[in-house]
């Protein structure tokens, strides 16, 4: 049916196509986007998480100036149960400075200068008398950055908190918490946020690192990942109910992906900050089976086991019915009191639920997966649920799974692409003949196996066919968002970072391009190439969409050849009303790339472009140019 004002076929798009997915992955969480920069605060790490850690990882016994005591690690009066392990510093002799700990932080503790720093700790003050602490900011060869002293103030744990002040900036700071008199104190949950967060949160995200994320203008954010949702065994399944509350409460693991999740990061963080760019939430619960149905074979410290036992389904199922309350329900409700509880009252307007992620077809998943999916469609048929199929295009769980998902006519399904360069242009066509009548997709990752200027440029051209199927292709995120330059355990991700600054790669700015750029039309045979119809170039791809919010056309034409190409764009078929034109071209060498001492090789720039140069425009070799002007 024609979409007006349009007197020629259009198709309507779909409102949340362009998202991200956040998986916590090499170091994306804890050590990321999270801005905590004290590692092992609460000295849970463990052999389970990774071979050699343990609860002193990355924390050294401090005894300055010839004092001496021990140090222990103890389990039986911790703040809570859920965070057994804390440290008691016995001190036989402060000597002249103390005698404590220090945290090494994430690769260092990153200061600047001018800034304030939110220190906290829980002290137990296990002797009678109150003790001197000190808490210092400094290098490692003594500088000091900064400094303050208290007094413990009696027995049991209490929480401890200053705002430390820095004069001079550097990237490898270690933070020092000594006492200065003989004395027994334990010590838990040691803590230093910069007091600029992300929209000075609480608790809250790594300002520069969630800015970019925002500035992607993503609809949605898909959380809190992939592999690491599933586990490698059913007792590293992430449950969500672990990640809510007081942080020092929370349930910590080991994560999939050979480090520690603190889950300071949590259900309530991750819908925050939806909330706070924008987006709608995605998260994705576990089909009740472990990561591919692995088992953990393949991840140390697992358990073996790879699907829950069918008698634990119904709790498992009621965990999923409570994060929907959770998320939605009124502040009256069990769930909703504990989100209000939190500080937040107002719903989070929770829209989609994904359960499982390129889970195997057995009759494992099938027969959890359908348990799970007959409840919710009978107890929130508001909530769309997204299925899954197998990792690859490729192979066998890839088709089961769509014929799964079709016979159960499941909303949309997520699929995954990790693909040449050459796959993603040869497959502009894949969802123009895709069934309308059957479950409709996500494209939950996606991305072309490297971060040059030829990659981004592949997926861009793909962009453009998603677009064109924005009726079938309900949602698509390039995957993985985020990477710790020093703990990169997955390439290629969209946004490189290090303690200091960040990257964002060439495969970042066409997402970009596409999201802000995005319409609610797909408007066809606008624009033809003069060297398409011969020569079936799929290096040559372009799309149209009108938003009707601003009433602007948005022309995307992507060139990932060695040539330039002419497009003819046929403006007879928009009402355009007046000549401003905004645009913007991505391009350059195939093989450039942005990097952390250069990250400005590939970025758009502005250029000129009149409405007459669009009867014959001229699309350089390697390149996505972006068009907008106002139409009626
Ligand atoms: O994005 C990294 C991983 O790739 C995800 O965890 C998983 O879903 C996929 O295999």
């Amino acid at each position: 049916t024609p979409v007006a004002p349009f007197s020629h076929p259009a198709k309507r798009i779909s409102a949340d196509l362009f998202g991200v997915f956040f998986e916590d992955l090499s170091y994306a969480a804890d050590g990321g986007l999270y801005a905590e920069l004290i590692q092992n605060r609460s000295f849970e790490y463990s052999a389970s998480d990774r071979k050699g850690w343990n609860s002193l990882t990355n924390w050294e016994y401090t005894t300055e100036g010839f004092g001496y005591g021990t140090i222990s690690v103890e389990t039986s009066q911790p703040i809570n149960a859920n965070n057994p392990h804390y440290v008691v510093l016995n001190i036989d002799d402060p000597g002249q400075n103390g005698v404590g700990i220090t945290n090494l932080g994430y690769d260092g503790i990153r200061l600047k200068k001018g800034e304030r720093y939110n220190f906290s700790a829980y002290i137990n003050q296990i002797s009678s008398k109150a003790i001197p602490v000190e808490v210092k900011l400094c290098g490692r060869k003594g500088e000091v950055y900064s400094v303050f002293k208290f007094n413990t103030s009696g027995r049991g744990w209490r929480k401890y908190t200053s705002s430390m002040s820095v004069k001079r900036s550097t990237d490898s700071a270690v933070l020092t918490l000594v006492a200065r008199q003989k004395s027994k104190l334990a010590l838990d949950e040691i803590s230093l946020f910069p007091q600029e967060t992300f929209k000075n949160e609480a608790n809250g995200l790594r300002a520069d690192l969630a800015q970019t994320i925002a500035d992607l203008k993503p609809k949605f954010v898909r959380f809190p990942g992939g592999c690491l949702v599933h586990g490698d065994g059913v007792n590293n399944i992430y449950r969500w109910k672990n990640t809510i509350g007081p942080v020092e409460n929370r349930i910590q693991q080991r994560n999939i992906w050979s480090y520690h999740q603190s889950v300071g990061l949590g259900f309530y963080e991750y819908f925050r900050f939806c909330e706070d760019i924008g987006a709608k939430p995605l998260p994705v619960i576990a089909a009740g089976v472990s990561c591919q149905n692995s088992g953990g074979t393949w991840v140390i410290g697992s358990t073996g086991q790879k699907a829950l036992p069918f008698t634990e389904m119904k709790s498992y199922i009621q965990d999923i019915l409570d994060l929907i309350e959770y998320a939605n329900g009124p502040v009256t409700s069990t769930w909703g009191a504990k989100r209000a509880a939190a500080g937040h009252p107002k719903p989070f307007h929770l829209q989609y639920i994904g359960i499982g992620n390129e889970d195997k077809q057995t009759d494992a998943f099938r027969s959890r997966f359908k348990m799970i999916y007959d409840e919710l469609r009978a107890k929130h048929p508001e909530i769309t649920i997204v299925g899954t199929v197998g990792p690859s295009p490729n192979g066998e769980d890839y088709n089961l799974g769509w014929d799964f998902a079709n016979r159960l006519a499941v909303p949309v399904v997520d699929e995954h692409f990790y693909e040449t360069p050459r796959w993603f242009l040869d497959n502009n066509n894949r969802y123009d003949n895709y069934s309308r009548a059957r479950s409709h997709v996500y494209i939950g990752e996606y991305a072309s196996q490297g971060t040059k200027l030829i990659n981004a440029l592949s997926e861009a051209a793909f962009m453009t066919s998603l677009e064109r199927n924005g009726d079938v292709v309900k949602m698509a995120s390039y995957a993985p968002l985020l990477a710790n330059l020093n703990h990169t355990s997955w390439n290629p991700n969209l946004i490189y970072f290090n303690n200091d600054t960040l990257v964002r790669t060439a495969n970042y700015y066409v997402q970009q391009l596409f999201s802000v750029n995005e319409g609610d039309t797909y408007i066809p045979n606008i624009i033809s190439f003069e060297r398409d119809q011969s020569a079936k170039d799929s290096t040559l791809a372009s799309s149209c969409v009108r938003d009707s919010k601003t009433g602007d056309v948005i022309l995307k034409i992507v060139n990932a050849g060695p040539t330039a190409a002419v497009a003819k764009v046929n403006l007879s078929l928009l009402n355009v009303t007046g000549d401003l034109i905004v645009s913007k071209i991505l391009t350059g060498n195939p093989n450039d790339q942005n990097s952390i001492d250069h990250p400005a090789v590939v970025i758009p720039i502005s250029t000129r472009v009149k409405l007459t140069d669009l009867d014959s425009f001229l699309s350089p070799a390697y390149s996505l140019t972006v068009i907008r002007f106002s139409a009626k």
